[in-house]
């Protein structure tokens, strides 16, 4: 009888809960659509996933199989007739399909634990998008959610959220400069009065780092790597001021002779090719420290320049550019996460996500 009692009770309390999942208003997501990690925050809940931007294609029948994770570890060894890449080009969304099934796969992993119905998984989306986006490229942002299931589509910049995801005074008349290192591009901007007042892209980021020892290793050593191992070798390589003689042993394919080898480098040698890399970004934050309008360089100069975005974990870079430009740099902690976070921040606080939000769509 007890038993009967807390069954009934069970179910009104789902029926319930469906009740509210659906007449509710359908809760935000958000959305940093990198060229390399996804990462998504919901509504009331916090940040609720990250994965790898990566789909597997089989070529024979063009349907795609895998994604996020799952789809990277796959990179590299995979038969003839499945294909891994990312479908977003430094930014850009470069294979619509392969986006829209990637996100349709996060998006359920992202909401299943708590809209276990299906049915009435509804849910608005805020994207950050990239400075320098077409409006034909803004729009491809906007359908693939709105394919993927979304009711309504807002779009920020990514500076923006940023900045907000950092804390900083976005809103206010002062000046807060950012530096995004990603993976497939580096964004420096200038913040405030909630705009951007001027930025830069550069296409250069954490995979040109990889593609630059994959290049030098080929060319000085004769060994043949593949992309995730030039990953662990980058993310082991340590300090970027690092001047100690330690040595990496690293295994490839050699050239010459098409049987496996491996070599001992020192750890400091492996800065070498990515140097010129850091060049490009170092002439780009100079060139936009220059055009910064005269009332706004002090603040600079009072509060220097953030970096972010998961790149900049890389040991020493920001005492290696301040060195360089004789400015203050700081790296925020977690720099990977203060884009999310600040669309995160601004999922919380509607009010001001109506007033820096640049596209609002609703079908
Ligand atoms: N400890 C580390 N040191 C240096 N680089 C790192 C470290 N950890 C991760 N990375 C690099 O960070 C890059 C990914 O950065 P992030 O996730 O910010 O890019 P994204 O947002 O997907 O791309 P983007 O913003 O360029 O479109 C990868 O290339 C990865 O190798
Ligand atoms: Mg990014």
């Amino acid at each position: 009888m007890r038993r009967r009692r807390s069954f009934q009770f069970d179910v009104k309390n789902t029926v319930l809960e469906w009740f509210k999942e659906l007449v509710g208003s359908p809760p935000y997501l958000g959305i940093d659509l990198g060229s390399l990690n996804i990462r998504m925050y919901l509504e009331d809940r916090g940040i609720v996933l990250r994965e790898k931007v990566y789909v597997v294609k089989n070529v024979k029948n063009n349907e795609f199989v895998v994604a996020g994770d799952e789809a990277y570890d796959m990179l590299g060894k995979t038969p003839p007739n499945l294909t891994v890449f990312s479908p977003i080009e430094r930014g850009r969304v470069s294979d619509f399909d392969g986006v829209l099934f990637l996100l349709q796969k996060s998006v359920g992993k992202a909401l299943e634990p708590y809209y276990k119905n299906q049915l009435l998984q509804r849910f608005n989306v805020l994207f950050s998008i990239p400075m320098g986006l077409t409006e034909v490229e803004e729009m491809a942002v906007v359908e693939v959610g709105k394919k993927a299931g979304a009711r309504e589509v807002h779009l920020v910049e990514t500076p923006i959220a940023a900045g907000f995801g950092l804390r900083a005074p976005v809103l206010e008349n002062t000046g807060t400069f950012v530096v995004d290192i990603g993976g497939g591009t580096t964004e420096i901007s200038l913040i405030s009065l909630g705009g951007v007042v001027l930025y830069k892209v550069l296409k250069v980021g954490g995979r040109d780092f990889n593609s630059a020892l994959s290049n030098y290793l080929r060319l000085r050593y004769g060994l043949l790597i593949g992309e995730k191992t030039a990953e662990e070798i980058k993310l082991g390589i340590g300090s970027v001021t690092e001047t100690s003689n330690d040595l990496l042993e690293i295994s490839g394919r050699s050239l010459e002779t098409g049987m496996p080898k491996s070599i001992s480098v020192k750890k400091k040698l492996l800065f070498e090719p990515l140097y010129p890399h850091f060049g490009q970004i170092l002439d780009m934050v100079r060139e936009a420290v220059e055009e910064t309008p005269p009332e706004l360089i002090k603040d600079i100069n009072n509060k220097g320049i953030i970096l972010s975005g998961m790149s900049a974990n890389f040991l020493d870079l920001d005492e290696y550019l301040s060195r360089e430009l004789k400015l203050p740099i700081e790296t925020s902690s977690e720099p990977e996460y203060n884009v999310i976070r600040g669309l995160g921040f601004l999922i919380e606080h509607p009010s001001i996500l109506s007033r820096v939000a640049i596209k609002f769509a609703k079908y």
